[in-house]
């Protein structure tokens, strides 16, 4: 089944063409960050006109890319929240338009469901390392979706059935690594650039707080570890001085770097105990983080880890149309009155996602 899929939930035009969930034909994204990046940060309006500039030429060069034309796909899929709501708009009727016109299939899709399947696409084995047979061998997991919007622990039973473990309570991890980066002059998005300096640094040179590792629940918060941080730079002498000096800078960024990674493995750990699992997918912008990645294989090392490659860590549109795989399989439609949902349930399910 060939599935072509649009995402435009946030700051990323993309589209993909994806063969029976997994094997992807094209992915094409356009990226807003110049636009944004004399604002430290994605704004609304900008982003909504700069998708609808990019929607066309985006989904055709993904058919183009696949070397197919609109005739030989078989359903369309976009997503349909959360996210920023005139973005998320400009995606989903583009999708509805193009199934109204060619009676296609309509799989509405929420955004971190794709987020979590990402580790299953575009690659030789499964998620797991192991040789894949036609289905994607999705087995039971602890799921983290880690971006600059979201900060989810999920236990993820099956591709569209989620429990919600934990959640941010206030800054989504990507956010803190975003908005201290603009605090010491670094350029946006900062999560790349925190984490290329933390490699030079020492993340034991300030002791920076691990807020929430120590309760018995799943929930994260950033916002206080990234007022510690300004904190620090204040104690420093002020962000001026910090930029003047690469060796305190890169400091700076592996203890925030280091407290973040503990607090994530940690609550991995905690939320794989608790259900009695052994394997985990780490999902998201964030988990490109080479800091985590690491960390991870040494802290867990008994554990299954699947991580996407970095194409399919950031927004994009394959991991929706591998998500979408599933949905049509059950054969749940969206109707051509579903409309974009600013907060989506990620539990309601594929059926949940349509109405
Ligand atoms: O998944 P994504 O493209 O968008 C959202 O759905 O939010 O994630 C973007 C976020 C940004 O906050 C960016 O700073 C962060 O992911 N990010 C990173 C790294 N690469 C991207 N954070 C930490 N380390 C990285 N290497
Ligand atoms: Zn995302």
């Amino acid at each position: 089944m060939l599935i072509l899929a649009i995402e435009s939930s946030c700051d990323e035009t993309a589209a993909a063409v994806v063969r029976d969930g997994r094997q992807v034909l094209s992915n094409r994204i356009a990226s807003q960050i110049p636009l944004h990046q004399r604002y430290g940060g994605v704004v609304p309006e900008i982003a909504s006109r700069a998708h609808l500039e990019q929607i066309v030429p985006i989904a055709a060069g993904a058919l183009e890319d696949a070397g197919l034309s609109l005739e030989e796909i078989d359903a369309v899929a976009a997503t349909r929240g959360p996210g920023l709501i005139g973005c998320l708009l400009v995606g989903l009727e583009y999708a509805k338009a193009l199934s109204a016109a060619r009676g296609l299939p309509l799989a509405a899709m929420q955004h971190i469901a794709g987020h979590l399947y990402s580790p299953w696409i575009g690659r030789e084995t499964d998620a797991w390392g192991e040789p894949v047979s036609a289905t994607p061998n999705f087995e039971p997991m602890i799921g983290l979706a880690l971006s600059g919007g979201h900060s989810s622990i999920v236990h993820v039973k099956g591709p569209l059935d989620f429990e919600i473990l934990g959640e941010t309570l206030d800054d989504a991890v990507g956010e803190a690594y975003d908005k201290i980066a603009k605090l010491i002059g670094l350029g946006y998005p900062g999560g790349p650039i925190v984490d290329n300096l933390a490699q030079e640094g020492d993340p034991k040179a300030f002791d920076l707080p691990r807020p929430l590792l120590n309760r018995p629940d799943f929930d994260f918060s950033f916002s206080g570890l990234k007022t510690a941080f300004a904190r620090q730079v204040e104690k420093l002498g002020g962000a001026d001085q910090i930029a003047a000096d690469r060796v305190l800078t890169s400091d700076l960024c592996a203890a925030f770097q280091a407290a973040c990674v503990d607090v994530i493995i940690g609550k991995a750990e905690k939320a794989l105990n608790e259900k009695g699992l052994k394997r985990l997918a780490i999902t998201g912008g964030v988990a490109c983080n080479k800091g985590l990645r690491t960390e991870l294989h040494n802290r867990l090392p008994d554990v299954h880890i699947a991580l996407p490659a970095p194409e399919f860590c950031t927004d994009n549109a394959a991991m929706i149309a591998g998500a979408a795989y599933h949905l049509i399989g059950q054969s749940a439609q969206s109707s051509l009155s579903a409309n974009a949902v600013a907060s989506l349930d990620l539990e309601a399910g594929g059926s949940g996602w349509q109405a």
